[in-house]
């Protein structure tokens, strides 16, 4: 660095140091909300969840003839043991062929405001019904 750059950021230091407002010990301390878990996800009126759908998705999460020809169910994409993803940079498809994204984790997927990596979705029954 030279001498006269060296100067110069001495100097904007200092300079920052007696222009910007130094936090106001007047203030006090910022107060944030405690560490809580999330409260239950909101489901829509006409789509209530219930035990039993709780149950269902689970069983057929793990059903391979919802892919018609019985290779794949959700975790073969959504591995639980992945964070609900695969972790393949691109994600297989219909047997034989390729995806052209990769799967997003499913964690925490119910608070999701958008869904699929372009956000063409704004709930899980639209996403559902998604191809
Ligand atoms: C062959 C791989 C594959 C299978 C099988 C699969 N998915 Fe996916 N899933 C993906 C990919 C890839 C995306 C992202 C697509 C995109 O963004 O266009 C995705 C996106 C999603 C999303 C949106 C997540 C987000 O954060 O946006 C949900 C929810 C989802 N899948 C649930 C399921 C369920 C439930 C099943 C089973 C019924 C299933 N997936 C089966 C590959 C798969």
């Amino acid at each position: 660095m030279s001498p006269a750059r060296a100067v110069l950021l001495i100097f904007a230091l200092l300079a920052g140091a007696f222009l910007l407002p130094s936090p106001s010990p007047a203030a006090g301390p910022v107060s944030l909300p405690a560490l809580a878990p999330l409260p239950l996800p909101t489901s829509p009126p006409e789509n209530p969840t219930t035990p039993e759908k709780v149950n269902l998705g689970k069983m057929l999460f793990f059903d391979r003839r919802l892919s018609g020809d019985g290779t794949m169910n959700c975790a073969t994409c959504h591995d639980p043991e992945n964070g609900f993803a695969d972790a393949l940079p691109i994600s297989l498809s219909y047997p034989t062929t390729r995806n052209w994204r990769n799967s997003p984790g499913l964690v925490n997927v119910a608070y999701r405001k958008t869904l699929f990596h372009d956000g063409r979705a704004t709930s899980l029954e639209e996403q559902a019904l998604s191809r």
